[in-house]
């Protein structure tokens, strides 16, 4: 039977599906439930310094193919964090989502992550509506190798940098979080988005725009790993649209080591996860794929 255990560098996962930031991770009994899901690993909710309520309601909206979301990166902060930290770690693998505005900043957070005990960081380096952070950072390449490089050499965990959509030089920022140390990028976040009410006349979300996600963005982000995947030589993540086995194995065949899952939690529930797995070992056995890593980069032969 095909294996779905699969490395993203010098983290091994007995399943190459996360949850994706964002998603049933803002607590430690939400992420032991999508660890028993099936989940291989849990990417927490982005958290910071400080508390943060995030954006006043409207805060997201469904439209055709997805959500657009405008949260505000809301979180308790990375001190009271540890408590749901020391919850879901003795249960499986969580990584540390973390948001900073300077490198200071993100390496601190780091370090207090791995002290929680998070098997990897990943760096919010492109979320699309929260002013001076996200991709206000991570839209520039001297930027991005800086935090990078600060965070790599602040813990000795793996460090991934995850990447906005919202940039023609995707390939460069790849290449700066690579030079700065990074194991791995994460590919992609959300598109930046707008939902106009026409009966108000005025955007639906309080913050006026917010970012896309769900099956919408899948062929953006499948193309972007594919166009990683010939840049850079650390692993990629892959993320966008995952609801089925169909859709994850593109972005395994486009040359992600694994992938993540997010707006198909709030779809279909946790139970995404045991489905995808059951569903893409059939696929791999019919079609001769002995594992993840004999799938990932086909597409490119
Ligand atoms: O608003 C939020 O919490 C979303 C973060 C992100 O898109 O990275």
């Amino acid at each position: 039977m095909s294996s779905l255990s699969t490395k993203v560098g010098r983290l091994s996962l007995e399943r190459p599906g996360m949850v994706a930031s964002g998603i049933m991770d803002e607590t430690g009994p939400s992420m032991i439930r999508m660890l028993e899901a099936g989940a291989g690993a849990v990417v927490t909710k982005s958290v910071g310094s400080e508390p943060r309520p995030g954006h006043a309601n409207p805060c997201f909206t469904e439209v055709e193919g997805g959500l657009v979301n405008a949260m505000g990166l809301p979180n308790p902060g990375i001190a009271e964090f540890k408590a749901e930290m020391d919850v879901a770690v003795p249960k499986g693998k969580i990584v540390g989502s973390i948001y900073g505005a300077s490198a200071e900043e993100f390496a601190m957070l780091a370090g207090k992550m791995e002290d929680y005990g998070a098997c990897a960081i990943e760096m919010n380096l492109s979320c699309p509506h929260a002013k001076g952070y996200g991709m206000e950072l991570g839209t520039d390449p001297v930027i991005v190798k800086e935090i990078s490089s600060a965070v790599s050499s602040a813990v000795s965990i793996p460090v991934w940098a995850k990447l906005t959509p919202n940039t023609h030089i995707l390939t460069q920022i790849a290449k700066a979080a690579e030079d700065g140390g990074c194991d791995a990028v994460v590919a992609i976040n959300t598109l930046k988005a707008m939902v106009i009410t026409p009966e108000l006349g005025k955007p639906f979300l309080s913050n006026k725009f917010g970012g896309l996600s769900g099956p919408a963005v899948r062929p953006v982000g499948v193309r972007a790993v594919y166009d990683l995947y010939d840049s850079i030589s650390i692993p990629i993540v892959g993320v966008g649209g995952i609801s089925t086995w169909r859709d994850a194995a593109q972005y395994i065949m486009a040359g992600a080591s694994a992938y993540q899952i997010g707006s198909a939690v709030a779809d279909q529930g946790p139970e995404v996860f045991g489905r995808i797995n059951g569903d893409l070992v059939k696929f791999m056995d019919e079609y001769g794929y002995s594992s993840v890593e004999d799938m990932r980069g086909v597409a490119h032969e």
